[in-house]
């Protein structure tokens, strides 16, 4: 539990008993304001645990302190949290243990924010929340009421009894779904470009919404989750890793790379089947010519080849295909390439595949399993996905 220089700061100790009386354990980490607030040692009397101050614990002790702290913490809360300790927490500044601790820690945080009606609306304030949220942060809003300065408004810290409940909420959901603990899932997303000259390239549709709905699922299931993304233009979220591979060949080498040390691949994303032989230098000039050929080569499937590199990873392809002999196709796909199940989507159908925040999908496999789902949003449709994926890997034999 994170406490910051704020006057709801004293409430945070009834935060505090409440959560010993639903039987958690706590271990508190106060940032220098706030220890002007509330002296530190009422935290550890009440925790029994020492409380966390400083970047460098005591100074004989060896070890990373920011680290040491998160060990074994299933969530993480910061209650009150100050406008500076949100606005640091959305850009991400780690200068003191508690911002260190958010940055390090990799399982759920929520957010009490408190503070004066003004900040709390400042625009600042707002665009910093969104961030958060966009992060995957739960915030829990605070009150209308009378605040400690005299005036009313939004901003005051929600009742102790409001913040345990979304706490309880947010840690039942993550341990419900901690299936993927351990796994390290290997997705790529979004469009690859194929440069025709400098500036103009051939393209596609696909917006990486699903393989971010997948991403943020798997690692909310606990996994380590590896994103290979082509041209994707939404906000990256915490606790994924990045890598840019802008078309096929940088796909291709950026999973190669990552396949060997992955338990899943998921290949969501949308790689050109055919790519100019060779990129004009410079920008072509259309007044040398009335009509434009250019010659196309085939890439290289990806899945197919790692597939054939397959160690034990579970794989999963997607088959976005347009009619009605597309299942038929994405059947076959997947017995060619070998591959554990394929989740078709039909970008002909009104709500799936591309762009929008909805899929219909049908997931094939694994086995003789074929389960054709209803329209649903991509994050839903993420989990269908892992939930059909997650025994696979509990199958696997146990590496060495
Ligand atoms: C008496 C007093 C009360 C304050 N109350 C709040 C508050 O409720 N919320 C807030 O965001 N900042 C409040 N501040 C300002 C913060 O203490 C200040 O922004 C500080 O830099 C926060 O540091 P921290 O985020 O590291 O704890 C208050 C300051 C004072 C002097």
């Amino acid at each position: 539990m994170g406490v910051t220089g704020g006057i709801a700061a004293y409430k945070s100790l009834d935060v505090l008993r409440m959560l010993q009386r639903h039987g958690h354990g706590v271990s508190v980490v106060m940032t220098h304001t706030a220890e002007r607030f509330v002296g530190s040692a009422s935290f550890a009397a009440l925790s029994q645990r020492e409380v966390g101050t400083s970047m460098f614990g005591d100074a004989d002790q060896p070890g990373y302190h920011h680290l040491d702290v998160n060990e074994g913490k299933d969530l993480m809360l910061i209650a009150p949290a100050s406008a500076n300790t949100i606005a640091q927490m959305a850009s991400g500044f780690a200068s003191n243990l508690l911002t260190s601790c958010y940055l390090a820690f990799r399982g759920p945080v929520v957010v009490a924010p408190a503070m004066n009606t003004s900040m709390w609306l400042h625009p600042a304030t707002s665009r910093n929340i969104e961030t958060l949220r966009a992060d995957g942060v739960h915030l829990v809003e605070p009150e209308s009421g009378l605040l400690a300065d005299g005036a009313v408004g939004p901003g005051r810290l929600a009742e102790p009894s409001s913040i345990v409940a979304a706490l309880e909420a947010v840690l039942g959901a993550s341990q419900a779904r901690n299936d993927l603990a351990g796994v390290k899932v290997l997705i790529s997303a979004g469009g690859t470009r194929e440069p025709i000259d400098a500036v103009r390239y051939v393209g596609n549709r696909s917006s990486g919404r699903m393989g971010w709905a997948l991403a943020a699922a798997a690692r909310d299931r606990g996994a380590e989750v590896v994103m290979v993304q082509a041209n994707v233009d939404l906000p990256r979220e915490g606790g994924i890793r990045y890598i840019d591979a802008p078309t096929a060949a940088a796909m291709r080498d950026a999973c190669r790379a990552e396949f060997p040390s992955c338990d899943m691949l998921i290949m969501c994303a949308a790689v050109a089947d055919y790519r100019p032989v060779a990129a004009a230098d410079g920008k072509l000039d259309k007044s040398k010519a009335d009509a434009l050929t250019v010659e196309m080569e085939r890439t290289t499937d990806i899945l197919a080849e790692l597939a054939a590199l397959r160690d034990d990873q579970v794989l999963i392809g997607f088959a976005a295909e347009h009619g009605p002999e597309g299942l038929e196709r994405a059947r076959g796909k997947r017995t060619r390439k070998a591959v554990d199940m394929v989740v078709h989507n039909d970008a002909a159908t009104e709500g799936a595949a591309f762009e929008g925040p909805d899929n219909v999908v049908t997931i094939i496999g694994p086995g003789e399993s074929e389960a054709a789902l209803p329209r649903m949003s991509k994050r839903e449709c993420a989990e269908r996905i892992l939930d059909a994926a997650c025994p696979l890997v509990d199958a696997r034999p146990v590496r060495a």
